[in-house]
């Protein structure tokens, strides 16, 4: 990618989209050609997808340069109030947040995952104490907890662990949060923030449910930072290069696969 592979893929697209608009734009200007909205725009998206194909872009990138402004051009003639597109904006910024950059969107883990991760929590006799109120036998972190269903769940079937999340886009942490406080469970707690500042020495088990970009990076921190004898558990998504300790299949509708290690 060159130049551009100093950009998330996403502001590579935006920035594709724009050099496609001026060129068409150069090109009718020096041509006095003046062409429809619609066949402008299409011609827009013809050149912003082969841009995005020469930077090396991945595949499903294409179809999205290739129909962008076109479907901008077709939505502008509904003549949708602009209040619209504002408050929809807001609102998918309040759940993506900076998806652009981490790559990592919501999506959430299935009710069998929550299930078969509660048979990978140290048991009640090694978790450090059986635990009971205000002392937690074991402490367990969602590493991206989204809508806290990981905490939640696995809190009211193993109440003697603690259980944390991180989150950084707030709606999800303003959900989680207010999940927790109105079902009362105490041994949860959510913060709104970036996993990348969380020491994760602190913890017995840790969770991901990520995407394959930050894996590698994670790995290090997960190797630098937790004690021997703890659980490092990625959903799906591996770590280059290394091969997990188990490997558990879940029967769901993703097919979850849950990797793995004891640091
Ligand atoms: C695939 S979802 C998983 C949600 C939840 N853990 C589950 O299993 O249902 C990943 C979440 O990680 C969050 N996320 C991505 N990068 C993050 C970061 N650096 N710090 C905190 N949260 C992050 C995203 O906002 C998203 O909600």
């Amino acid at each position: 990618m060159g130049f551009f592979s100093r950009f998330p893929p996403a502001v590579t697209a935006l920035l594709l989209q724009l050099a496609a608009v001026a060129l068409t734009l150069l090109s009718a200007r020096l041509s006095g050609l003046q062409p429809p909205p619609l066949v402008f725009a299409l011609l827009c998206g013809l050149l912003a997808m082969s841009l995005s194909r020469l930077v090396g872009l991945a595949g499903w990138w294409l179809p999205i340069q290739l129909l962008f402004i076109p479907a901008l051009v077709l939505v502008l003639a509904l003549d949708i109030p602009p209040d619209f597109f504002l408050a929809a904006f807001l609102i998918l910024l309040a759940v993506y947040w900076s998806t652009f950059r981490t790559q990592v969107p919501l999506y959430l883990s299935s009710d069998k995952v929550w299930r078969a991760l509660e048979n990978l929590l140290p048991s009640p006799a090694s978790g450090g104490g059986a635990g009971g109120e205000g002392k937690p036998g074991f402490r367990f972190i969602d590493l991206g907890s989204g809508l806290g269903g990981v905490l939640t769940h696995l809190a009211s079937v193993r109440p003697d662990g603690h259980y944390s999340g991180v989150e950084s886009a707030p709606l999800p942490f303003l959900w989680s949060w207010l999940r927790i406080r109105l079902s009362g469970y105490w041994q949860c707690s959510v913060h709104w923030g970036s996993f990348w500042d969380c020491d994760l020495a602190q913890y017995d088990v840790v969770f991901a449910y990520l995407s394959p970009v930050p894996m590698e990076r994670l790995w290090r921190k997960a190797r630098a930072e937790m004690r021997p004898g703890t659980v490092f558990i990625s959903s799906t998504f591996a770590v280059p290069e290394q091969t997990p300790h188990e490997t558990l299949q879940v029967d769901d509708l993703h097919r979850s696969t849950l990797l793995v290690w004891k640091m």
